[in-house]
């Protein structure tokens, strides 16, 4: 997709289709939409008077404009009520409109920047929205080898985007650039999700992230099985024993505010490649999903991968404990005791809640590297899509403003998060007659006494743990979303470690 700007008059550019929009209500009222419809002499008054074009939210009315402008055709998008009205909402519409321009094969395409017109002020934000939604509703997974003849014909699509005043101009680009940046990056972590487990092991996703660290100039270190026996990260080699595969701790680091060295925020992201249970293993049916089970990984090294390109003016440093979770002879039983990194004991009830046990590893290593916030991302129980379902991500933090400014970063990008409660009283759960801790809770409050469980290797830092189990696959396409891995909450975390303003580190 190449996406330019014009100041040219987008009436007055040739043009496949042309995209505008409309409010509910305020149809009278548009510029762009009276002007066109003078021009087409006034078959919008017909349609709007046959009710045909309401502004409703997402209805989309194809007109055909023989000759009377340049543009071919214009395609009329609601924008639903201004009450209503959000970046989400703007981001939803851009992929719809792109879907069916998509069905349509139109190619050189033009569009406003939906809702500017209206709220000027918030132009940029819109147009990051315009072209997110672009990107990502034409997004599906094409790397299945098994599916190499259904080659897939590259998007030859031409966007201008144009209908802006000149001085918006520098803005604009910005926007396009930065939502380049942030929609590659979800797909990147979508691609990573979606692949299977067999070709997405501990060891090739070590390689993606070689791969990217070179590309957009990370440091890169990974810790291989002797490495992490020398740290002593027995619940992650715990963990790895059932499994053939070798175990991995990558790590990635991105110094883009070098005069403060000190102050790096750390990303922790699950790295599971294939979760079975282990010897607790799961039942066969949806088992399939849990190649997905790096949600968290993925998650990680796209986003740092866009703050790098980015070149935001902060240090991030990831950390990806991967392995797969299998069954094998010499696999963690249930009952066995592993020693974590910070010597802290864990009894493993239940090897299928695994997650928390490479977690607790990485988050140790973490307080070794003093990094500050740390935030985890994890797709750790099923529980928070009991709590939640598939609308929102769970939030768990030690911290107020942390947990404040990433629910402000993700009401912007709609990735949802809802913060859960982390009271002491939960702990109780984890106590374990045999070890310091036990790996799970019992059926009750099972996300937050697997965040407690987190929360017991946290140190002296301000922490937030995102459980995504509930929203890294969507079951439909909808919006900027296709079937299969969402790429949540790569937007936001790019979003918030952007900021301008923000109190990561005070
Ligand atoms: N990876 C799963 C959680 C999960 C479930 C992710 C559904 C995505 C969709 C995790 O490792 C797990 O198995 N958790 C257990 C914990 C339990 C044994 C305490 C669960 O949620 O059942
Ligand atoms: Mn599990
Ligand atoms: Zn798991």
């Amino acid at each position: 997709m190449n996406i330019n700007t014009s100041s040219e008059k987008l009436l007055e550019i040739s043009l496949d289709c042309l995209v505008i929009s409309v409010f509910e209500n305020e149809l009278a009222e548009d510029k762009l939409f009276s002007e066109v419809d003078r021009k087409l002499d006034g078959i919008f008054k017909t349609l709007v008077k046959e009710k045909e074009i309401t502004g409703s939210k997402g209805e989309l009315t194809l007109v055909h404009t023989y000759d009377k402008i340049k543009p071919k055709r214009i395609l009329v998008v609601g924008l639903g009520s201004q009450v209503s009205f959000t970046s989400t909402v703007a981001s939803k519409i851009s992929a719809d409109a792109i879907r069916y321009i998509k069905r349509k094969n139109f190619s050189t395409i033009g569009t406003v920047i939906h809702g500017s017109a209206r709220y000027k002020d918030l132009t940029k934000e819109l147009c990051i929205s315009l072209v997110e939604g672009m990107i990502l509703g034409l997004y599906s997974f094409d790397k299945h080898p098994q599916k190499t003849n259904d080659a897939q014909d590259k998007e030859p699509f031409n966007i201008i985007i144009g209908g802006f005043q000149k001085a918006n101009k520098k803005t604009i680009e910005e926007a396009i650039n930065y939502a380049k940046i942030t929609s590659e990056a979800t797909i990147f972590a979508r691609d990573l999700v979606n692949q299977p487990a067999n070709l997405m092991t501990p060891t090739l996703l070590d390689k993606e992230s070689e791969l990217l660290a070179t590309r957009v100039s990370l440091e890169y270190k990974t810790f291989d099985k002797n490495e992490m026996e020398t740290l002593k990260m027995g619940a992650l080699l715990g963990v790895s024993k059932g499994s053939h595969e070798e175990p991995k701790f990558i790590t990635l680091k991105y110094m883009g505010n070098p005069e403060f060295p000190d102050k790096i925020v750390g990303l922790i992201g699950k790295g599971i490649t294939f979760d079975s249970g282990g010897i607790s293993i799961k039942p066969a049916a949806n088992m399939s999903a849990m190649k997905g089970d790096m949600g968290g990984a993925a998650a990680v090294i796209a986003s740092i991968g866009a703050v790098a390109q980015l070149g935001i003016k902060i240090n991030v440093m990831a950390l990806i404990p991967a392995t797969e979770n299998l069954p094998g002879g010499s696999a963690t039983k249930p009952g066995d005791v592993l020693t974590a990194l910070n010597g802290k004991t864990i009894e493993v009830e239940n090897t299928d809640a695994e997650g928390r046990l490479i977690l607790a590893d990485a988050i140790s290593y973490a307080n070794q590297l003093h990094l500050s916030p740390l935030i985890d991302i994890a797709t750790l129980t099923g529980a928070i899509g009991v709590a939640l379902g598939s609308v929102s991500m769970g939030l768990f933090s030690n911290d107020d403003t942390l947990s404040a400014e990433l629910i402000a970063s993700s009401e912007s990008t709609g990735e949802k998060m809802w913060r859960m409660p982390l009271w002491d009283e939960y702990k109780d759960q984890n106590k374990s007659t045999v070890a310091d801790i036990k790996n799970t809770g019992g059926r009750q409050a099972g996300s937050i006494t697997a965040a407690q469980f987190l929360h017991e290797f946290v140190e002296e830092t301000k922490w937030a743990h995102l459980d995504i189990a509930s929203v890294f696959m969507s079951s439909k396409t909808n919006g900027i979303y296709s079937k299969g891995a969402t790429g949540q909450p790569v937007r936001t975390i790019i979003k918030l470690l952007s900021m301008d303003e923000h109190s990561l580190f005070s």
